[in-house]
């Protein structure tokens, strides 16, 4: 198995802090990045080949179709992909490289130890002209320790993860990625598109109940890093589609009356009915994007959409480049 490299930007920690008051808020939530432990990748796999779930269909039929074009237009010579996950719908696109190029190093970033190891499993075998490199880090804190290239450099960030932040994050994270990006650099993002709230909702609430398990499991996953005591059978999965925001809305809500002890010891009573929120999935409109590029000074380059136009890749530039 590759070396993984941990990259931190050192910032002093306030998690702990973080998660009592998201806790004690009066609209309570949990960090969406604590959904991915070791299980959680794994469950979001299983996620991804279910029927319900378009998203990562729709993605690698776009991928597949236009991974030339892609590589052609931004003479990607290495590629780095963000919040990678197992890396699969990638491999097209690192075939393509490596037939442009006479060696391309991919680098699998992801807050998950599971991921990376999924994504090296993934592509270990496809050429020995592929190096690959494999970085733990956060992409809402670290971006800006990146090192940079002397080679053309393709920044990915498929699956609609974009679609986990409200505004202002997302305008945080595109706006690190234009500012780490160089001339010759590209930015290939995948987003969800605003269609027939129907098919949205039934992404996230799957026959076999795997999104609920996904979903439960952040308690899991909090309870070890924070010593806390929820129950995940005190609660139940509520993924709902709030039309005016055009987002799905992943809650927990507690089934049965319950106390939870916070890291200052203090405890919080947790009502029937009562919800945390653990993550959105925004659905954009070409109106909304064109906001945040225009924001996050990124300029698109191209369009790839699938026939339904239910998802599309763009293709960006920096700003400061033109
Ligand atoms: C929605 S999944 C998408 C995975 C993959 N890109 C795909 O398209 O299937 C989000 C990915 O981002 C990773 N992730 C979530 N929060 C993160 C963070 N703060 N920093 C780095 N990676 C994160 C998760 O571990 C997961 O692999």
């Amino acid at each position: 198995m590759r070396k993984i490299e941990s990259i931190s930007s050192g910032r002093v920690s306030k998690n702990k802090e973080n998660i009592i008051s998201l806790l004690k808020n009066k609209n309570k939530s949990l960090p969406t990045k604590y959904l991915y432990d070791d299980l959680g990748s794994k469950l979001f796999e299983e996620i991804c080949d279910t029927e319900e779930y378009y998203l990562t269909r729709t993605e690698k039929e776009i991928i597949d179709q236009y991974s030339m074009d892609i590589i052609d237009t931004s003479c990607a010579q290495e590629i780095f992909e963000l919040g990678s996950g197992s890396s699969k719908k990638t491999k097209r696109l690192i075939l393509n490289a490596l037939e442009n190029n006479d060696n391309v190093t991919y680098f699998s970033f992801d807050i998950s130890a599971k991921a990376l190891k999924m994504s090296y499993n993934q592509l270990r075998k496809i050429s020995n002209k592929l190096h690959i490199r494999l970085i733990k880090g956060d992409f809402n804190n670290d971006l800006n320790i990146l090192s940079s290239s002397k080679k053309n450099r393709l920044y990915m960030f498929l699956g609609s993860t974009i679609g986990n932040f409200d505004d202002i994050q997302a305008k945080k994270f595109l706006s690190d990625i234009s500012n780490i990006m160089k001339e010759n650099d590209s930015f290939l993002l995948g987003v969800d598109r605003v269609k027939d709230e129907k098919i949205i909702k039934m992404a996230y609430n799957d026959k076999k109940g795997i999104t609920g398990k996904f979903n439960k499991n952040i308690l899991n996953v909090v309870n070890k890093e924070y010593k806390l005591n929820f129950n995940e059978n005190n609660f139940a999965h509520n993924a709902k589609y709030n039309v005016q925001k055009s987002q799905i809305e992943m809650y927990l809500e507690a089934i049965t009356q319950q106390s939870i002890i916070l890291p200052n010891k203090e405890s919080l009573d947790i009502n029937i009915g009562d919800k945390i929120l653990t993550e959105i999935s925004r659905k954009f409109s070409e109106k909304t994007l064109k906001m945040l590029f225009n924001k996050s000074a990124l300029v698109p380059i191209k369009c790839y959409t699938d026939k339904k136009n239910y998802f599309s890749l763009y293709l960006l530039k920096a700003k400061k480049y033109f």
